[in-house]
């Protein structure tokens, strides 16, 4: 079996997709769900699912400290960031080198970097009036929404629509894409 860890900082929406996917694999398995949130509704729905579910605050998340320790235990083939707001430390992004990938909702290069998730990102490709917008889903590397891109998925914006609208647009390519990806990678 091949283990991933999935790391994410709220509702869980993709998370949930990527659990779904693979309930019946005989594969791959999503061991753990990580959070730095302890109200997250991701692990509401790890605990629904009967994957452990664990919240870390920034102490945990130091180098050398318990989450460091547990990935290196639990070695997983796979850390997939869904909706993962914190910066993924640089020592984890050595450990764990072409091991770690992230989805973000527009089309990188553009409308990425610090402060760039969630609503402000479809709020910014309106403003600029794009005409199209879609997900990146890319490797992590030392700098924000940089990393080699493994694959990108497009949806039209059109004349009007809303930051709202785009960002429903674009969640449905997210949860369709990111685990098909995630299981191109592994098998
Ligand atoms: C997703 O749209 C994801 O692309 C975005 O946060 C949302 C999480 O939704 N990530 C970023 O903006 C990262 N820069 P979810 O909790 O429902 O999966």
């Amino acid at each position: 079996m091949k283990k991933v860890v999935l790391f994410a900082s709220g509702g869980g929406s993709n998370a949930q997709a990527i659990i779904d996917y693979f309930k019946d694999s005989r594969k791959i398995e999503i061991v753990l769900i990580l959070s730095n949130n302890p109200n997250a509704g991701v692990l509401e729905r790890a605990k629904n699912s009967g994957i452990p579910g664990l919240s870390f605050n920034k102490f945990a998340f130091a180098k050398a400290n318990s989450i460091h320790l547990l990935l290196q235990a639990i070695n997983p083939d796979l850390i997939v960031l869904a909706g993962f707001l914190w910066k993924f430390p640089d020592f984890l992004v050595q450990d764990f080198e072409q091991k770690v990938i992230n989805i973000h909702p527009a089309l990188l290069p553009k409308y990425g970097g610090k402060g760039m998730y969630g609503i402000h990102v479809h709020t910014a490709v309106v403003a600029a009036g794009e005409q199209e917008s879609g997900i990146t889903i890319h490797y992590v590397n030392e700098n924000y929404d940089e990393g080699a891109i493994i694959r990108q998925e497009r949806c039209s914006v059109k004349p009007g629509e809303t930051p709202q609208q785009v960002a429903a647009k674009v969640l449905e390519l997210e949860h369709l894409y990111y685990p098909q990806t995630i299981e191109s990678l592994l098998i």
